[in-house]
């Protein structure tokens, strides 16, 4: 099948191009870089001629609310009426787990108008929705910085490791339309400030990490629940202590 990655040189992206390739489908990595803009719909239709299905795992450059809401609302318009127009029969979008739950967030609130858009638009879709990356530890703690403190509240997270959320993105890519939403997770549970504070420390990072009830995320209140999914979440493989091992290993 040819199957279109829309954000295919990003970080789950560039992963999923490649599993993709090993299962002997043509997979296409579009973003800016190869000249396929979704914002303005610059290179799309090209880009999708004759693909069966397209994968958005996209994201914003700016996570500022106004911009990053116009991200997901103009680019998801553009790129399923593109596929509309070149009779693509499955749409797949990467979202995150408690997407629903975070709307004092701009950035959640944009993933929730993406996700209203292709849920609404005649294209047969699935949607994943996983949990925090192992790789977005810097990006959390960065929002999270006050000077030399990091205050996050102490809930639960199951974060799980970007070649886990990949390979789930793949499978559901080749299979059929779910019309629906799948949930996967890492296979353990911590709290948000333990796991920041140790992805921290492994790095020498000396930011100081404070359990604070009252700390947002990304601008949303969070519940000892909120970032963690249902009980049928599909659970990926790797865990972190291994996956910090191994990525101190690789910069060494
Ligand atoms: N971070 C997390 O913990 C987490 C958890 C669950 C779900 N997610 C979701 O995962 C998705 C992917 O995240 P990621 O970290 O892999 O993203 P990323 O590494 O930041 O990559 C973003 C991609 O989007 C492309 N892009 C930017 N503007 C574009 C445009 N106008 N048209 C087409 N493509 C454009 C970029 O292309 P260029 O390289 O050409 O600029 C790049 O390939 C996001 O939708 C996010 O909501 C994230």
């Amino acid at each position: 099948m040819k199957i279109v990655v829309i954000g295919g040189t990003g970080l789950i992206g560039s992963k999923l191009v490649t599993k993709l390739a090993e299962r002997g489908h043509e997979a296409l990595a579009a973003s800016p870089a190869s000249g396929v803009d979704t914002l303005t719909g610059a290179g799309l239709a090209e880009a999708l001629k004759d693909a069966s299905v397209v994968v958005d795992v996209s994201n914003s450059p700016s996570f500022e609310d106004t911009a990053v809401l116009e991200f997901f609302e103009t680019s998801t318009g553009n790129l399923l009426a593109a596929e509309q127009a070149a009779g693509v029969g499955h749409h797949v979008a990467l979202s995150v787990v408690g997407t629903e739950r975070l709307s004092e967030s701009g950035y959640f609130r944009a993933k929730i108008a993406q996700e209203k858009l292709i849920k609404a638009a005649p294209i047969p879709y699935s949607i994943v929705h996983a949990t925090q990356f192992f790789e977005f530890v810097k990006s959390i703690a960065a929002a999270a910085t006050d000077g030399d403190t990091v205050r996050l509240a102490p809930v639960l997270i199951q974060p799980m490791a970007a070649d886990d959320v990949a390979e789930a993105v793949c499978r559901v890519a080749v299979g059929s339309p779910l019309m629906g939403t799948v949930e996967v997770a890492g296979p353990e549970q911590f709290r948000l400030d333990d796991f920041i504070r140790a992805g921290l420390k492994a790095h020498q990072d000396p930011r100081e990490v404070i359990a604070d009830r009252g700390a947002r995320y990304f601008g949303a209140e969070l519940g000892e629940r909120t970032l963690v999914p249902g009980d049928l979440a599909q659970i990926g493989e790797t865990h972190f202590e291994d996956w910090l091992a191994e990525s101190l290993a690789v910069k060494s």
